[in-house]
Parts: structure tokens; C-alpha cells; sequence
């Protein structure tokens, strides 16, 4: 394989890469000792607990074994302080899917805790009935609009255990009760690369477990015009998006205590500009339209307006949903792939606007590909940086904070929103 021999330059998209990005950076190889280390066995590992429903009774949670392992179990049960935990857990089967990788053909299980209560205390495990991961503690949502947390990663990407770990780390140090942690794509550089999947899952270790998580693919998650099996097999997110079985597991949203999450599929759009394109936009206007939620934000991998230098969108977005995220009142778009911060109200005029009835719009990098940010539209830019950015919604107030990758705070502001519903951004 390629990357067993070079060092390859890491492109998001080969024709885009300038010769300055390519200067900053170079990833590191795979070695043979770390694609043993990615190997699955009948120890569960990759545990990762997805928002896939009502987030107040629901979670679901994907697991990896070795294709020895056959059967999917997950017992749970309400935590307390006792280490009697099996006699009060109820067991759930689960279903099981096998993946064909590079090195080795691997198992992914999933299971869906439902009806579950709102606000309390669960702790699971999953295994086949003999090998058991460790009991894991997560909290179930508040069936109210309650003020609520989570962490927001623009692209990882790269060299994703050696540079990207940290990050991840750091946001989790800085928010460990985070309500859930939201991926605007490009996880990994090589969609089918296990390799890089496995670091992907070794960086965020544990917490992975236990705080749940939310993503949208990005062009890094495709290959040759498909998602990545990977995708499929590591999440499971809820089917309410546009009938078409090639967006089931990518658009969609989520009610959380009073905000709107919603998932656009950027990259599918340039695969497919005409049928995929369409399809999420009239569904997603009657997702805005009939939406009774205080907040709505989106997040999605392609930004509408570049955030680096001299880059010019590659699909139209602004001409596609522009008018419909002002019409419907979008408070926040979250987004990636330019390697680059960047932040403020939009833009298609050219140039700043500071009527901010507009949504705020971030472009952000967790992972160490960067590129020169250069953006008329925006109010802040940053370059050279790694980043992470931990949002506080209440009724009130979205605040949005942004972080240097060693947890100096260099950019923030707060949306409110008065009866009437008009907004205003400091
Ligand atoms: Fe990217």
C-alpha cells in the first residue's frame, strides 16, 4: 500500500492543494506494528454511543470484534454505586454486520437502547455473553428544554493519533459533561483505510463510550462516489432523512432540548447535483417549516463560503440554501473542510453584512492540515492553529466558544433571541 511506503502529501481534494498547504505539512506513515495494533479480536473495541432518536429515552451503540464473534449482545441497566450490576441489566440482541478491509475482514454490531427514561443514569456493557467490554456510564437527555452542552470538531483528518489525539482530549478535559460531540466530516483522510479509522477511535478512547456523538461525512468519507462501509458500520443515526438509502445514515436531524440538529450530506450533493441536491432540500424545508424548536443549527461538511484563500466553492451552497436558512431563521451553520477558522454572518453580498438576523456561519479544523484562511465574509479567521469549540445553548443564549488545541480560548460570541424572535450576535 501506498501509505507503507511514503510519505504521502494529504490532500482533501488533490487539485486544491497549494503549494504553501503542502509546505506545513506531511503525514506520518502507518507502520506494520500500528496495523497490527488496528486489528480486531474478540475483544469489543471502536464502542461508540450515537444520538439516534429521542435523546431523552434513546441511545444506540456500534461496536467492532473479530468475525469469530457472531452474536451482539448489550445488557443495561440504571447505574448506581453497586458493583452488582448484571442481576438488574436487562440484555438486548443486537445485529451484526461483517466488513472486509485491507488486512483483515471484521465484525460491527450495533444495538439500540429504547424506552429508556429521560435524565438518569444507565450503565452497559456489549459483547457476545462472554467477552464483555467494561461497564460503561452515560446520562440520558432531559425531556425539556433544559440548557444543554456539546463539543463541535471541524475536520480531523490526519495523522489522527499522533496530532489529532490531543485535541479531542483537551475538549473533553475542558467539557467533560458535554451532552454530545458533533463531527462536520473528514474523521479520516482514506475512507477505506482501517488504519486510520482505528486511530480515529484510539484518539477518542473511552469518552467515545460514554458521551454520545453526532457526524456528517465529508468528501474524505468517499470513495469513488460511495460512503465508506466504515460509515455505516461505526454509527447509527436516525433514518429520518430523504427516502433514499444512500442518505439514510447521513441526513437527518435531531431534537435536543429545544434546538434543531440537522445533518446535510454536502458531499453527496457534488456526486449527485441533480437527485441528492433536490432531495435534501425539500426536506429539509419541511424540516425548517415545521420545526417548534427555540434554536435550530446546522452542520455540514462543505462551508457555503470559503474560508481559504482563494478557494471558491466547489458546490453552489450559497445559491441553494442561503435564502432558505434565513427564511426558516437558521441560528448557527457549523462546517469543515477548509482547514481553516473562520466565522461570522454571511456573505453572499461579498463582504460582511452586519444585520444580524443572517446566521452565524463557523468553518473549523481540529485535525494538523491547515491551509491559509482568507475569507471577505468573515469576522474572525485563523490559520496554523488546531482547533475544538465548546457550545452552551440555553433558552436564552447560544455561546460559542473556540480553542487553540492547548486550551487558549481565542474566539467567542453569544446569539440571543428576544420574544419576538429576533436575534443578535456579540
Ligand atoms: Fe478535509
Amino acid at each position: 500500500m501506498l501509505h507503507k511506503t511514503f510519505s504521502v502529501l494529504l490532500v482533501c481534494s488533490a487539485a486544491l492543494l497549494t503549494s504553501n498547504a503542502s509546505a506545513h505539512f506531511e503525514q506520518e506513515e502507518l507502520t506494520q506494528i500500528e496495523i497490527k495494533t488496528y486489528q480486531p479480536t474478540p475483544v469489543p473495541d471502536r464502542i461508540i454511543l450515537t444520538l439516534s432518536g429521542d435523546p431523552a429515552t434513546e441511545r444506540s451503540v456500534n461496536w467492532r470484534t473479530d468475525n469469530n464473534t457472531e452474536t451482539a449482545l448489550a445488557q443495561i441497566a440504571k447505574s448506581s454505586g453497586s458493583p452488582y450490576i448484571e442481576q438488574d441489566s436487562k440484555t438486548i440482541k443486537g445485529i451484526t454486520s461483517s466488513l472486509k478491509t485491507q488486512h483483515y475482514t471484521s465484525y460491527h454490531h450495533s444495538v439500540r437502547f429504547q424506552g429508556l427514561e429521560p435524565a438518569t443514569n444507565y450503565v452497559y456493557r456489549v459483547g457476545d455473553g462472554q467477552v464483555w467490554s467494561e461497564w460503561i456510564q452515560f446520562k440520558t437527555s432531559k425531556a425539556d428544554n433544559s440548557p444543554f452542552s456539546f463539543i463541535y470538531f471541524g475536520d480531523a483528518q490526519n495523522d489522527l493519533k499522533s496530532r489529532w489525539s490531543r485535541v479531542i482530549r483537551q475538549a473533553y478535559s475542558d467539557m467533560p459533561k458535554a451532552d454530545f460531540i458533533l463531527h462536520v466530516g473528514d474523521l479520516v483522510n482514506d475512507a477505506l483505510d482501517d488504519q486510520e479509522w482505528g486511530q480515529w477511535f484510539y484518539s477518542a478512547g473511552w469518552i467515545n463510550g460514554s458521551i454520545p456523538s453526532i457526524a456528517t461525512p465529508g468528501n474524505h468519507e468517499y470513495e469513488d462516489g460511495d460512503l465508506s462501509p466504515q460509515w455505516n458500520t461505526h454509527f447509527t443515526f436516525p433514518g429520518n432523512g430523504p427516502d433514499n438509502s444512500k442518505l439514510k445514515n447521513s441526513v437527518y436531524y435531531i431534537d435536543y432540548q429545544g434546538t434543531r440538529f440537522i445533518s446535510l450530506n454536502t458531499q453527496s450533493m457534488s456526486e449527485d447535483p441533480i437527485v441528492k441536491t433536490m432531495q435534501q432540500k425539500l426536506w429539509l424545508e419541511k424540516v425548517l417549516k415545521n420545526n417548534p424548536n427555540r434554536w435550530t443549527i446546522i452542520f455540514q461538511h462543505h462551508p457555503m463560503s470559503s474560508a481559504k484563500e482563494g478557494r471558491t466553492a466547489s458546490i453552489p451552497l450559497n445559491l441553494m440554501f442561503k435564502s432558505i436558512y434565513e427564511e426558516y431563521s437558521v441560528d448557527l451553520v457549523l462546517q469543515g473542510h477548509d482547514h481553516a477558522y473562520a466565522r461570522g454572518n454571511n456573505l453572499s453580498t461579498g463582504g460582511r453584512f452586519f444585520d444580524r438576523q443572517g446566521p452565524v456561519y463557523a468553518v473549523s479544523v481540529s485535525g494538523p492540515k491547515m491551509y491559509d484562511a482568507g475569507a471577505e465574509w468573515a469576522d474572525v479567521t485563523e490559520q496554523n492553529n488546531q482547533l475544538y469549540q465548546l457550545i452552551d445553548v440555553s433558552e436564552k443564549e447560544i455561546r460559542y466558544r473556540a480553542f487553540h488545541a492547548d486550551g487558549l480560548m481565542f474566539d467567542s460570541f453569544v446569539i440571543t433571541k428576544d420574544e419576538q424572535g429576533k436575534r443578535a450576535v456579540k
